[in-house]
């Protein structure tokens, strides 16, 4: 019998939980062939993986890649890591619909830049990925507020019936050309205003589509528990699937909360579909401007447009070289993105052990010094909190990266190797895997990742991208 692709010997890890199995697979055009004992297969490549893992390339349900897959196709952030499916259009803000002209208001100008193509319509976004596929498989969510940019004029008030009807038949075709879901960002300026009730009215329609609600919540601070209240009533209110980003508790002041927030999620999944997903850091990344700055014990400039020198600086030296307070700083700064140390190590673990999260980078790819998230996501989990915490086993942690993920989110035919299945693959040393990428140098890729493969085709071998560009659009 003859594959495109043979691997011999691997310990696999098949994404469902279960215990990993030493066993030949093979792969031929995009699918998953053969796995089991294959002496009588040969390869056109077979790799000798004893001591190795072989498991579902990672899923990552929640990053701001929608731009960057058409500018930077290659995605070594992702690939590097052992990704192969990314789903963009996060926290509300996603690249289309888009009607709106630039300048955009924050944070869609940081995911975005002003020379983005505009897509008016979802299709045509799929359209151009199709056309030219980036590295990975992408799917994307409906953002709530860029949905606002396009329909009003006042960001600061609630939409009225006319701006609600114009969003939820944008919704309704978004969703139609291919979204996979809704995502809102009531955390954000332009969703500020926006009340349960126009949120609960847009959930609507995306239960209408059978897709979930996907929230960035209100608040994740001070008032976290309240804006958890909020996204569990719209799930009810609406009767739809409700997933909460990038769950975290932040604010000195709210360190330890989670217990509570993970007991509330608890007690509402005996009677309504609720998710969540989690980075493995302490510190969060978003606009500079968004007031964390006044809960964090450090933080850091990531990008910023007038003084792009000061990347990667921390902003308590900046305002002290500048001789004015940290306001002031961050104003002369502005448009900005930071770094904020804000999160409790007890909350990031007691999150992350939670048998229902998955993990997630959060990643935004733009700018001159990212958040590590970006690079070291899925391998910082893997190394860190697997092999040297011992939070939970590692076939755990690749069922929260990929099966678990996939079917959360209606991604047929990935997150998990079985014959049939398209072969997303990961191959990586447990023993070494580990994220390169640190608050200072945030670029360096993984260690540990042998290869990634999207689609039966190789796009990261000997530290490096492969110059492959099999990604599909999923919906
Ligand atoms: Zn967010
Ligand atoms: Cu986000």
């Amino acid at each position: 019998m003859q594959a495109d692709i043979l691997f011999r010997n691997a310990e696999v890890i098949d994404g469902t939980g279960a215990t990993r199995q030493r066993l030949d697979v093979a792969v031929i055009e995009d699918r998953i062939a053969a796995m089991g004992d294959l002496p009588d297969w040969r390869g056109g490549v077979e790799h000798e993986c004893t001591g190795l893992v072989l498991a579902p390339g990672f899923i990552d349900p929640h990053v701001h890649h929608d731009e960057i897959v058409l500018t930077d196709p290659d995605m070594a952030c992702m690939t590097s890591q052992g990704v192969t499916t990314i789903i963009n259009g996060n926290c509300g803000f996603s690249i289309a619909p888009l009607t709106a002209v630039p300048p955009f208001p924050a944070p869609l100008d940081i995911i975005l830049s002003p020379d983005v193509p505009r897509f008016v319509r979802f299709g045509d976004y799929r359209a151009r990925l199709n056309a030219e596929p980036p590295a990975v498989n992408t799917a994307c969510l409906i953002g709530h507020g860029t949905l606002r940019i396009n329909a009003m004029t006042d960001l600061n008030r609630p939409a009225d019936a006319a701006e609600i009807a114009a969003m939820r038949t944008a919704l309704d075709a978004a969703l139609s050309e291919g979204g996979i879901g809704l995502s809102t960002g009531p955390f954000y300026p332009p969703a500020r205003a926006a009340p349960t009730s126009e949120l609960i009215e847009m959930a609507r329609v995306a239960q209408a589509h059978g897709k979930l609600y996907v929230t960035h919540m209100r608040d994740e601070g001070d008032r976290v528990r309240e804006s958890l209240e909020e996204t569990l009533e719209i799930g009810r209110a609406a009767e739809c699937g409700v997933h909460v980003s990038h769950h975290k508790c932040a604010g000195l002041a709210n360190h330890g909360l989670s217990e509570i927030t993970l007991a509330m999620i608890d007690a509402a999944r005996q009677h309504q579909d609720v998710g969540l997903d989690t980075t493995p850091w302490i510190a969060s990344s978003t606009m500079l401007n968004s007031g964390r700055h006044r809960q964090a014990t450090r933080v850091l400039v990531a990008e910023s447009v007038p003084h792009p020198e000061m990347a990667g600086r921390d902003l308590a030296d900046i305002a002290a070289e500048w001789c004015v307070d940290i306001d002031k700083a961050m104003e002369r700064l502005l448009p900005a993105t930071g770094t904020f140390f804000i999160m409790d190590e007890g909350d990031v673990r007691r999150i992350l052990s939670y048998p229902h999260t998955m993990v997630c980078s959060d990643g935004i790819a733009r700018g001159k010094h990212p958040h590590p998230r970006v690079w070291g996501t899925f391998p910082r989990v893997l190394g860190h909190y697997v092999r040297d915490v011992g939070l939970f086993s590692l076939e755990e942690a690749v069922h929260r990266m990929t099966w678990m993920t996939a079917e959360r989110f209606g991604l047929k035919g990935r997150g998990r190797l079985a014959v049939g299945q398209f072969a997303d693959l990961v191959l990586f040393d447990a023993a070494s895997i580990a994220e390169g990428a640190t608050f200072e140098a945030p670029f360096t890729p993984a260690h540990g990742i042998i290869g990634t493969w999207v689609n039966g085709r190789a796009v990261w071998r000997d530290q490096a991208t492969t110059g492959a560009r099999p990604g599909r659009t999923l919906s």
